[in-house]
């Protein structure tokens, strides 16, 4: 096994697997396009056949591959939307085996598997897959980031009003609400083009590539976000808590950026 835990160089073989289980878990998605049976979690909060299908394959892949490892995946997670997170275990999986559902049921063609690996509570590894475009994104720690195999970094953006964002909103936004205000600040006060795709994991992935320069989310859960993270922070990239401190794993609200001079501008223009 090579791993750069205790010593040993390069996440490959996890990379590897978790590359794996995503293209397999990716295929089921696309078997069930258009066709996966809809049930509702809670008011708003859908999720198909297609989520449990593909998290059945990862969770079989990983588990073959890392017997001894934890796994936390979206649709068996206890304790509904913010369940305790094991995230402080030796090795832990965080998987979203569909990020986009909503896209997903509508078709809308933009949807991903994400797959993070956490050793003691520090994210190593990520990978986000597109498998209608079959973009593979991936990271690991001090590895690097890469899409297809190619290295990939952060736009060189420097200037809000020239740049391309993107946000999540929560299911239920409320009126008067800081997350409303937060958007309308920026929104109002900058020339910055806003976007709004539907899966935390690409909206972090295409940060990396520089496909958009910013991001900003406050009602995510880590299975969202942490593949995502590893990739654009190894891609260059920098996030940090929306109340700019330390981001933190427990709490993943976060503005996202290429570089620190936007996150900057971003969170700035968030306060109003
Ligand atoms: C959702 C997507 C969406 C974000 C939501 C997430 P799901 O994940 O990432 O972009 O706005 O907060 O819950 O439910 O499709 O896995
Ligand atoms: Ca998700
Ligand atoms: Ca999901």
């Amino acid at each position: 096994m090579n791993q750069s835990i205790s010593g040993i160089s390069g996440y490959d073989d996890f990379l590897s697997v978790a590359k794996s289980a995503a293209r397999a878990a990716g295929d089921v998605l696309k078997e069930w396009l258009g066709k996966a049976l809809v049930t509702e979690k809670s008011p708003g909060d859908f999720v198909t056949q297609a989520d449990f299908a593909s998290q059945q394959t990862i969770q079989e892949m990983i588990q073959a591959a890392f017997p001894g490892h934890d796994f936390l995946g979206e649709e068996n997670s206890p304790g509904g939307d913010r369940p305790g997170q094991p995230i402080d275990s030796e090795f832990c999986w965080v998987v979203d085996p569909l990020d986009g559902t909503t896209n997903y049921i509508h078709q809308l063609r933009s949807f991903s598997v994400s797959i993070a690996l956490l050793h003691r509570g520090n994210i190593v590894v990520g990978v986000v897959y597109d498998p209608l475009l079959d973009e593979m994104y991936a990271g690991s720690l001090g590895g690097g980031a890469s899409l297809n195999d190619l290295p990939i970094s952060v736009s060189p953006c420097q200037d809000i009003n020239q740049s391309l964002l993107v946000c999540s909103f929560s299911t239920h936004v409320q009126e008067d609400s800081i997350e409303l205000r937060r958007f309308t600040n920026i929104l109002c006060h900058t020339r910055s083009s806003i976007r709004r795709l539907g899966s935390a994991a690409l909206n972090l992935a295409y940060v990396a590539c520089g496909r958009l320069d910013g991001y900003w989310a406050t009602s995510l859960n880590l299975w969202d976000m942490a593949a995502g993270t590893i990739i654009l922070t190894e891609a260059g990239g920098v996030l940090e808590h929306i109340d700019s401190k330390p981001l933190q794993l427990d709490d993943p609200q976060f503005v996202a950026a290429n570089n620190a001079a936007l996150l900057r501008q971003v969170s700035a223009a968030l306060r109003g």
